[in-house]
């Protein structure tokens, strides 16, 4: 998978799975709960959504926890991540790639998440979606 957004980490970045030692869990659902509020208040992406978010904030913390160094709990319950082919029920063009990044960068600012590791997940999420596009304009 070299061309795998998620295996490119900027020179001087801190490797990813550090933040999950220094921010702990707590901080993780900080982040789901934050994001998924928005959402639930997103006119253009909340249609996307189930109407219960309980298990999109479960999904997405397990996930963070998981790929930032933490327990491997997502993908005890739901096996490996496969984010592209999880997606491919959502269409997903570029005013979704950019309403979703919007809101996870507010997200994070919600939840207080300090640098340098704020940075770390800002670029994390900004190519991870971008490889997530499935749409063609
Ligand atoms: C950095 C980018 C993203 C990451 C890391 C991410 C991660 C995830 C994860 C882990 C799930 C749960 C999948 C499952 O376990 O079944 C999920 C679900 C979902 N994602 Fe994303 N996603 C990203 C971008 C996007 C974008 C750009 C959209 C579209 C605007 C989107 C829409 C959805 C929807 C509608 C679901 C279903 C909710 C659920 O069942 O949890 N995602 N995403």
């Amino acid at each position: 998978m070299t061309n795998n957004p998620q295996n490119s980490p900027q020179a001087k970045d801190p490797d990813p799975r550090e933040l999950f030692a220094r921010l702990g869990e707590e901080s993780f659902w900080r982040i789901a709960r934050a994001f998924y509020a928005r959402i639930d208040r997103d006119q253009f992406l909340r249609p996307m959504f189930p109407v219960d978010l309980e298990e999109p904030i479960r999904n997405q913390a397990e996930f963070l926890i998981q790929y930032f160094g933490g327990p491997e709990t997502y993908s005890i319950r739901k096996g490996h991540p496969r984010l592209r082919m999880r997606h491919h029920p959502f269409s997903i063009g570029v005013a979704e790639r950019n309403a979703w990044v919007e809101a996870m960068n507010n997200a994070l600012e919600d939840a207080q998440i300090p640098e340098p590791d704020r940075s770390v997940m800002t670029r994390y999420f900004a190519n991870t979606a971008t490889f997530l596009m499935n749409r063609d304009e």
